[in-house]
């Protein structure tokens, strides 16, 4: 039985990573087997590209058609290597950032044109698509000050994304808006403002209204038997081994 493919979507420091974690024991405890990415990255290829694309003082100046294409690079390798596969054994599959960041980030941030951005979306997913999407949506007020409170906590780290100028942001905001209007079956819109709590309550119910709706009826309840794995992080999926394994693959 196909799993299940789950994406969280949003502008900087809404939190999503965070509930991803929360939500990982959650299923568990329901007997899933979870496989936990983020975009760009989750593969060794993707991570480099990460670094490339967000870490790497000397690409400050990208272009964004490169910057379209790397995203679209990495997603290519982590649908084939890792997406698909964790699909065909019934897994849930959650993905911190899938293609709507492109259309919010490349296509309404940088300006691109919207159908050169599907084309190459198309190209990298191709049937691909999510089941569901939460977007968790934050002023751009918020983010800015969350992201001055984190950095302030963390060690400096360049980051190309968040030296964008705040107008960046406005227009990924309401990217973010857009997109989600034009499908409303697939998006669930989630005040990112509410307590982490409040968050994680309306992703789990989001998510068994989905599951109990689901006519395939795959995810029914089920208790796990004792001492059963509970997670098979798909490492064994990937043809060669980590080459740097300081990185994180997986989430
Ligand atoms: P994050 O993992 O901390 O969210 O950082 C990823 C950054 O990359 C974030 O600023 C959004 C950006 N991004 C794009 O611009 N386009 C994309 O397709 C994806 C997946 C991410």
């Amino acid at each position: 039985m196909r799993g299940l493919l789950i994406t969280f979507e949003g502008t900087e420091a809404t939190g999503k990573g965070v509930q991803v974690q929360r939500l990982i024991p959650w299923l568990h405890e329901r007997g899933h087997t979870v496989c936990s990415l983020r975009e760009p990255g989750g593969t060794p290829t993707g991570e480099e590209l990460r670094h490339v694309s967000k870490h790497q003082p000397n690409c400050m100046g990208m272009d964004p058609v490169t910057e379209l294409l790397i995203m679209n690079a990495s997603r290519a390798e982590l649908v084939r290597k890792i997406i698909r596969p964790s699909l065909e054994h019934g897994e849930i599959v959650l993905c911190d950032r899938f293609y709507d960041s492109t259309c919010a980030y490349q296509g309404y941030g940088r300006g691109l044109d919207l159908s050169l951005v599907r084309q190459v979306v198309d190209a990298a997913v191709g049937e691909t698509k999510p089941d569901l999407t939460f977007l968790l949506r934050i002023p751009v007020e918020v983010s800015e000050e969350r992201r001055r409170r984190r950095n302030a906590a963390l060690p400096f780290k360049f980051d190309r994304f968040e030296a964008a100028e705040r107008d960046f942001f406005l227009r990924v905001h309401e990217g973010y808006d857009e997109i989600a209007a034009r499908e409303p079956e697939r998006f669930r819109i989630i005040d990112g403002t509410q307590t982490l709590e409040e968050v994680q309550a309306r992703i789990r119910q989001h998510f068994l209204a989905l599951t109990d709706s689901d006519p395939r009826q795959p995810f029914k309840e089920t208790v796990p038997a004792a001492n059963s794995p509970r997670e098979h992080v798909r490492f064994s999926a990937l043809p060669e081994p980590p080459q740097k394994p300081q990185h994180v693959f997986v989430k």
